[in-house]
């Protein structure tokens, strides 16, 4: 892998008889899909008020260049469109970037490595590489009794004293009091509580309720983890309104109209999932209808709510180990715990 390469190789294809049994990723990968993906960038980076929930100088303290070193390596697991692992070449532009994705995409850039393969087959390949490794947004598509071992994967992706941050959707909608709404019913009630985000997220996902709260799966793997180095264990949760202003939510309306575009483009793309479960055309078109009420704020006032999770991986033999004590822990950005869990 070297810099300034642009490598668009495959690493285990997708198609091979060891991935056929391997669950599939729901979503498509198109160029509206690549839009989708660069619109939910601006809304994590607006909301964490920049690429990563630490601040720049912790992560300046992770990617800075050791004399006598290699130049420090990040890795995105599941980069999707790449705008990620591009805006994070630009600001560090001394280190590495290798995204890895089981979906082609466009060439990122010419210093930006992208690499095709299915975390599910493993990252051997990886293991002991990197300073940073960044997964957003793709746990939630990792089926729920393979993400701890996902997790412990991504662990061994980093050198000794490396950053991994794991982010994704919360999952959970609530209402203007922070709690948590069901999953909307058919011919419910006027006033009825319930969710229809709620409701199409569980239909895509054929689950009704969820079955695991994704934060607390991945801030347990790295708290059981003997590669970690737990002093550095970091989260945070970010609430954001639907379609409204979240009354003193910063940048409120801008987030809120930006998550609307984004959910109601999800549901588009869930679309020809619906249709292969066997819903009628016309339900869809019915739960379309109504999702984009709740997410116009007209129907009911709701939050959605994001997370992160970080944490470094233990390097007994350097200093750098004291400098884990400056990661700020359970950063908590606005936003209730879960009322569920
Ligand atoms: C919702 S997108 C998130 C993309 C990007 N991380 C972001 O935040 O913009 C999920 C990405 O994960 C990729 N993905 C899902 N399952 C994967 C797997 N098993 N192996 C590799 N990539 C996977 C998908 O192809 C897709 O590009």
């Amino acid at each position: 892998m070297s810099e300034g390469i642009f490598l668009n190789a495959r690493i285990g294809s997708d198609k091979t008889a060891a991935t056929q049994d391997l669950p599939a990723y729901i979503l498509p990968s198109d160029a509206h899909e690549m839009d989708r993906l660069n619109l939910q960038h601006r809304i994590w980076s607006t909301i964490m008020h920049g690429l990563c929930p630490i601040s720049k100088d912790e992560l300046d303290l992770v990617l800075h260049s050791k004399s006598g070193h290699p130049s420090p390596k990040i890795l995105d697991v599941g980069c999707g469109s790449g705008i990620w692992c591009l805006e994070i070449a630009k600001e560090y532009p001394h280190t590495t970037v290798v995204g890895f994705d089981r979906t082609p995409s466009k060439p990122l850039s010419e210093r930006t490595t992208k690499l095709l393969g299915n975390v599910l087959q493993g990252l051997k390949q990886f293991h002991g590489e990197f300073d940073l490794v960044h997964c957003r947004v793709v746990m939630s598509h990792i089926k729920s009794d393979m993400q701890k071992s996902v997790i412990q994967d991504l662990v061994c992706c980093l050198r000794p004293g490396g950053l991994l941050i794991i982010s994704d959707w919360d999952e959970i909608t609530v209402d203007e009091d922070d709690v948590m709404l069901p999953a909307a019913k058919d011919n419910s009630e006027p006033g009825e509580r319930g969710s229809w985000l709620a409701r199409v997220t569980n239909e895509a996902y054929a689950r009704d309720p969820i079955d695991s709260v994704l934060r607390f799966i991945v801030s347990d793997a790295l708290k059981n983890s003997d590669s970690v180095d737990q002093e550095t264990l970091g989260t945070a949760l970010y609430l954001s309104p639907v379609g409204w202003d979240g009354g003193d939510a910063e940048h409120g309306a801008y987030i809120g109209e930006m998550v609307r575009i984004d959910f109601m483009d999800a549901f588009d793309a869930f679309k020809p999932i619906y249709l292969k479960r066997g819903i009628p055309e016309h339900v869809v078109h019915e739960w379309r209808a109504l999702l984009d009420k709740e997410l116009r704020g007209i129907s009911r006032r709701i939050f959605t709510r994001w997370h992160s999770t970080w944490a470094r991986a233990r390097d007994l033999n350097s200093d750098l180990r004291t400098a884990g004590s400056i990661f700020s822990p359970d950063l908590a950005v606005g936003g209730p715990e879960s009322p569920a869990q």
